[in-house]
């Protein structure tokens, strides 16, 4: 289930909103980050809400990867973009995989869409439970100032032969949840243009309590300024 129209019937423009984005050279930072604190010594990869599976795609060959997410749309498509890679639907705060990873990745600001601490205590304690001892989470926070900055303008273009994609929003903070009214604009060949408004709120967590959290979890916890996209930070989680 998925209260996002981007998640859901947009789904098909997904990879195009977010063709900006280097997959390939995400995976690879991934796997210098893994390679640099994996203690567990396997390759079992999960990646939770791994949306249309772009970073799967690029992982897959290296690892043995599994992706959930809650909506049935992304992973059809995800599907489609990883063959071979194990996909369910599934919600993280409620994950129950009845296996352990020696890697579980949460990419993008997905883990904001829980939207509470007592749902991010939740879906951390999950990440922990399927981590094996010595295993790494690598989870991409959503109150970073890239992603989000209250009342300024934000705009992603795709320029296609096929279609022309448009999407601006104004970010804005409800306490400590992020407002963002995504106003998208499709052109497609031979089709009237469509104006569709998606709203998505993410919870905008404190970084010093997101690693509280995940160190109640039983993780050593750590915060990295540098990510894998320019501008964002990343936690990351090794079992003790
Ligand atoms: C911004 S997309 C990121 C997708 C992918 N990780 C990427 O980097 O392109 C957010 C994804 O989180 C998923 N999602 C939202 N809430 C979720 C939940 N509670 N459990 C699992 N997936 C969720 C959405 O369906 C969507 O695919």
């Amino acid at each position: 289930m998925t209260d996002q129209l981007l998640h859901g019937e947009l789904a098909k423009y997904y990879d195009k909103i977010y063709s900006f984005k280097d997959y390939l050279d995400e995976a690879i930072r991934l796997q210098n980050l893994i390679m640099k604190h994996l203690e567990s010594g396997g390759n079992a990869l999960l990646d939770v809400a791994c949306g249309t599976g772009l970073h799967l795609k690029h992982l897959k060959d290296d690892f043995i990867c599994m992706g959930v997410d809650a909506s049935k749309a992304m992973l059809k498509i995800a599907r489609k973009n990883a063959p071979g890679v194990t996909f369910k639907e599934a919600d993280m705060a409620k994950l129950q995989l009845g296996k352990q990873f020696d890697v579980i990745t949460c990419l993008l600001s997905s883990v904001g869409y829980v939207k509470t601490y007592a749902n991010l205590k939740r879906t951390i304690q999950n990440f922990s439970s399927h981590l094996k001892k010595g295993g790494v989470a690598l989870i991409e926070p959503s109150h970073a100032e890239a992603f989000y900055v209250a009342g300024e303008p934000r705009i992603s273009v795709y320029d296609g032969k096929d279609a022309k994609i448009a999407r601006v929003n104004v970010a804005k903070a409800k306490q400590s949840t992020a407002v963002l009214n995504m106003h998208i604009l499709v052109a497609e060949k031979g089709k009237d243009a469509q104006y569709f408004v998606d709203t998505h709120e993410l919870g905008l967590f404190d970084v010093d309590r997101t690693l509280d959290i995940m160190k109640e979890a039983g993780l050593k916890a750590k915060y990295l300024k540098a990510g894998l996209m320019a501008g964002r930070e990343l936690f990351v989680g090794v079992k003790k």
